[in-house]
């Protein structure tokens, strides 16, 4: 599936049925190694074939062809499923080690896998923006910031659903510094101002109506994640809202389920030192301390990503906390 995907199969096939020559004339490809995976995708359910041609299935069409709104390519194509499965590979080398066996370890990483990394996150971020547009009121929010933005590709499709809103990207040094050509060619992005800082160590500098926190809580330990929230909120006026998207999703507090979560903390367990999947009492019971109510839990219209809203309390100062409760910073990465 990844192979197609990054070869573009399902996308060429969109318009109708070609034979294995045909689509290897189109990506100017051997037809002999494009057949056997063709054959190897018709057995998997996602294409068809009748007399030679291939065709895609109602699956293949809904989510492996690029525009779609339900796509889920991009994840595949920028790399992002193969550090999945590699590391979930390693996980019984994780575990008896007791260290993340798949390690990103963003000083060692090169500035063009960091850059690959954000924008194999784009598409998901982008349009949980739009999602989240549609699925929350924010009729009287004028300004909103992306903690942890990587690519800021959600504050951009927020913006973009409403013109009156001002966003801005706040991510580590590095991050901003790559996600600004990104966020250039992302619509919406214009309007993006970037505020490099560390959410560990300080709150965003201006105050706004609402933050967005995307795939961010659950690359830290519960202690740092308790900081994230608390200074994400600290930024927030009174009456705001702030919105935790949940990447991998929400834990039940059994952790029998659902399936993503369950699964995901695993793979995180082999890429980062404390990253985690959490439950909603956990989210919660950091959003209480971080001077936020009125709770509201949803899945997005479309991307189904699991939200957390919560309402800046009117009592509520702009305290943050103080330095990193962790010595290190993944800086990770992982929808
Ligand atoms: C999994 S990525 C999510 C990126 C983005 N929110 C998205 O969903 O596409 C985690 C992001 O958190 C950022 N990050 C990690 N530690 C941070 C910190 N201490 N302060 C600010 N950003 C941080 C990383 O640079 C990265 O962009």
């Amino acid at each position: 599936m990844v192979g197609g995907v990054q070869l573009e199969i399902f996308t060429h096939l969109a318009a109708g049925a070609l034979t294995s020559a045909e689509l290897a004339g189109r990506l100017d490809v051997h037809e002999d190694r494009l057949a056997r995976l063709l054959y190897a995708l018709a057995v998997t359910g996602l294409l068809d074939v009748l007399d030679g041609r291939f065709s895609n299935t109602p699956e293949a069409a809904g989510f492996l062809v690029k525009g779609q709104p339900q796509y889920i390519g991009g994840y595949m194509a920028e790399g992002m499923q193969s550090l999945v499965w590699r590391a979930d590979l390693l996980t019984a080398e994780s575990i008896r080690s007791g260290r993340p066996a798949a390690l990103h370890d963003f000083t060692d990483t090169s500035d063009e896998e960091m850059a690959v990394m954000i924008r194999g996150m784009r598409d998901g971020s982008m349009k949980d923006g739009a999602a989240l547009a549609r699925r929350f009121d924010f009729s009287r929010c004028r300004s909103v910031v992306d903690v942890g933005g990587g690519s800021g590709g959600l504050v951009a499709a927020l913006c973009q659903a409403d013109p009156k809103l001002r966003g801005t990207l706040f991510d580590l040094p590095r991050t901003c510094r790559l996600a600004g050509p990104i966020l250039r060619e992302s619509p919406g992005g214009e309007r993006i101002a970037v505020e490099p800082g560390d959410i560990l160590a300080a709150p965003p500098k201006g105050t706004y109506d609402a933050a967005v926190l995307r795939s961010v809580v659950q690359v830290f330990g519960p202690a740092d994640a308790a900081s994230a929230i608390a200074n994400a909120a600290s930024a927030v006026r009174p009456g705001g809202a702030v919105y935790i998207l949940a990447g991998v999703g929400i834990l039940d507090d059994d952790r029998l389920g659902p399936a993503d979560p369950v699964f995901r903390n695993v793979t995180l367990m082999n890429i980062y030192p404390a990253a985690a999947a959490y439950t909603e009492s956990q989210h919660r019971a950091w959003l209480s301390q971080a001077g936020c109510g009125e709770l509201e839990r949803a899945a997005l219209p479309i991307t189904n990503t699991q939200v957390i809203r919560a309402t800046k309390r009117a009592q509520s100062g702009r305290t943050g906390v103080p330095g990193p409760a962790s010595k290190k910073n993944t800086g990770g990465v992982m929808p």
